[in-house]
């Protein structure tokens, strides 16, 4: 069984207007998204800025409110009671390490602020479950009494990561952990996420815009543009035998580190966005919206016009 599975998610935000401030049309950040999670795996959620990808995970953990759908956890719908006992088990890394943890609290509360919601500890034993906590994540125990602003990104981070884990989670949603971070930071905090993987037996749902991290991490992969899926598969589909033209389009403009294969790149690029002009109209409808998506084997499936495989 899926550790999560998402049915026919929507969130919709209200616009408002005018003196009177009625609500006059909605966003769909998430516009009708489905997808399962099995357990120990790490599903990757792509797409660019905007298109709906925090939306889904903080809808997941109950910080954004579902216009419909359903979220299953283990089998259990969380979206319809407030199930305390259950979101113990989901917990998110947000995306952004500088202003995701609050600067008057010291590093000793931030931790322990999961723990003092769902465990009666006495403070030696918080103290000793923050002091391993910190270990594992490759921070001192003097580091408790600090505060945010004595810390590096890549640090911060990584009290971000032990908060999300002080409870040990079943799942953790990962918002862009390390986009903020130096490269040669990155590496490191992903090495970690994976030997905690290992380790405590996680499963993530990592969400990133950069393709290349998603490949070296994931193992199943969605691509999303405007609050819809257009693409679903495993690496090796998605990497290998993407179908639908924007993931194309997304992984022709993953940089070639070879600088020998900058003319082959730029002839794929080319190639692939004269597809792109001349096939919108097979993926796309008037809006510029996703169609819904249809299986073109067992794991992967492309979001297409009805008539499309037909053409071909
Ligand atoms: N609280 C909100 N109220 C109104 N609109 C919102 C709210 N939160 C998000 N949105 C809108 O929903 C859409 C999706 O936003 P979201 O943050 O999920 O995108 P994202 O894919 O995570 O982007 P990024 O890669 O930049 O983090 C955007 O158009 C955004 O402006
Ligand atoms: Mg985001």
């Amino acid at each position: 069984m899926a550790i999560l599975e998402v049915k026919d998610l929507k969130i919709y935000f209200p616009i408002k207007a005018g003196l009177l401030n009625r609500t006059v049309d909605h966003i769909k950040a998430v516009d009708g998204v489905s997808f399962q999670i099995e357990q120990g795996k790490t599903y990757g959620l792509v797409g660019e800025s905007g298109s709906g990808k925090s939306t889904i995970g903080r809808g997941i953990i109950g910080l954004e409110k579902i216009t419909s759908g359903k979220v299953y956890f283990n089998g259990v719908d969380i979206t319809s009671k407030n199930g305390k006992e259950i979101r113990k088990n989901l917990q998110m890394i947000f995306q952004d390490p500088y202003s995701s943890l609050n600067p008057r609290k010291r590093i000793l509360d931030i931790i322990a602020e999961p723990l003092r919601n769902f465990e009666r500890l006495t403070k030696k034993e918080e103290i000793k479950r923050i002091e391993e906590l910190l270990e594992l994540v490759g921070l001192s125990k003097e580091s408790m009494m600090k505060y945010p602003h004595q810390f590096s990104g890549g640090q911060r981070q990584r009290i971000g990561i032990a908060r999300a884990i002080a409870l040990k989670p079943k799942l953790i949603i990962a918002d862009e952990p390390v986009s903020a971070l130096d490269v040669s930071v990155q590496a490191q905090v992903l090495n970690f996420m994976q030997d905690i993987q290992k380790e405590l037996g996680l499963t993530y749902l990592f969400i990133s815009h950069d393709l290349g991290i998603v490949k070296h991490f994931c193992d199943e992969i969605s691509i999303m543009y405007k609050g819809r899926y257009v693409e679903q598969g495993t690496k090796e589909e998605i990497f290998n035998h993407p179908q639908h033209i924007y993931t194309k389009r997304l992984l022709s403009a993953i940089p070639d580190m070879n600088p020998s294969n900058r003319d082959k790149q730029f002839r794929i690029r080319k190639k692939v966005q004269q597809e792109f002009d001349q096939r919108y109209h097979d993926y796309f409808d008037s809006e510029g919206l996703a169609y819904s998506l249809k299986p073109i084997s067992e794991t992967h499936l492309v979001a297409l016009q009805e008539d499309v495989q037909k053409v071909r």
